[in-house]
């Protein structure tokens, strides 16, 4: 732990002298969640927030997706990712060229891509949307089918809440796709009462079987303003520490799964990037356009 503190005193003085902020994703360690970490949010708010930053550099404490949108809504930033290699399965499940043949398989039918995707899927997109807006942005297009991608489940689970039909392509979370509703009935045999809040990227059984689903930012608000008195949250580990931090009247229940992607980030890395300007996140030229063109839109509908 004292490495840990030698790390955070260290990246408070950067911040300082090389005038950047962090943006944390809920999915970061306490240590950075509130340790280090000026803005945290989910997807949306993390973009929505990007956009406003006046600091000349914006460390991404999230995946690499994230970063790439936060350089796309503030351009003239820079914005740097501790570990490059910080993925998501799902942005790696779908690229341009799937995106071309499923718009000849499907002519006029809009492309809904979710922000768990590359600039260049998203250049390739109508609109993007998050877990948090995704039912907006389907039915903000008014029309009565929709491709939505890459997730599957994220879209078998918006198209139980819509009219518009809704065709899927075959990208999973892989830290989502993990949890069963066996897991649940365990879970609420195990421990009465428990109210079972799940990540929309579940399976939609997984979301069936549950009290409420949403995005992080709106399962953490749940906690927040219900209180319930025992909640197992459905999600990547760090999810229920750091809401367990703001809520000590809540009783956790801790089954959950890790992301390896957002486990690259550390207190170790943030302080690297910070002193060496590594790794610096740039979006190709030939689709940056047309990619914040695609978020900007789904900022638009909410
Ligand atoms: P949200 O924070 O938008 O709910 O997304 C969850 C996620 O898995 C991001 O990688
Ligand atoms: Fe991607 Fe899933 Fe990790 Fe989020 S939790 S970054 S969706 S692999």
């Amino acid at each position: 732990w004292m490495a840990h503190e030698a790390d955070v005193a260290a990246i408070l003085e950067l911040k300082r002298t090389k005038n950047a902020v962090i943006l944390a994703h809920n999915y970061q360690t306490p240590e950075i969640f509130h340790g280090v970490a000026d803005i945290v949010g989910d997807s949306l708010a993390l973009a929505r927030k990007a956009m406003d930053v006046d600091a000349d550099i914006i460390v991404l404490a999230g995946v690499h997706f994230m970063a790439e949108t936060a350089k796309l809504l503030n351009p003239s930033k820079t914005v740097l990712i501790p570990d490059m290699r910080a993925g998501c399965s799902l942005a790696d499940s779908i690229t341009p060229e799937d995106i071309a043949l499923l718009r000849q398989a499907h002519p006029g039918v809009p492309v809904v891509t979710y922000v768990n995707t590359s600039a260049a899927v998203k250049a390739a997109s109508d609109i993007c949307c998050t877990s948090g807006n995704a039912k907006e942005v389907v039915e903000s297009l008014g029309v009565p089918k929709v491709l939505m991608l890459p997730d599957e489940y994220l879209a078998q689970n918006v198209a139980r809440q819509t009219h518009v039909e809704l065709i899927a392509w075959k990208g999973h979370c892989e830290v989502h796709q993990l949890f069963t509703p066996q897991d649940i009935r365990d879970l609420r045999d195990a421990h009465p009462g428990v109210i079972v809040l799940a990540h929309p990227e579940c399976p939609p059984e997984v979301v069936l079987e549950a009290d409420f689903a949403g995005s992080t930012a709106v399962m953490s608000d749940y906690v927040a303003k219900e209180k319930p008195p025992r909640v197992v949250l459905l999600t990547e580990c760090s999810m229920s520490d750091n809401v367990a931090a703001n809520n000590p009247d809540v009783e956790f229940i801790r089954p959950c799964n890790l992301c390896p992607h957002m486990k690259r980030i550390t207190l170790a890395n943030i302080r690297e990037a910070l002193e060496t300007g590594m790794h610096e996140v740039t979006v190709d030229p030939a689709v940056a356009d047309k990619a914040r063109l695609a978020v900007e839109r789904m900022l638009a509908v909410k």
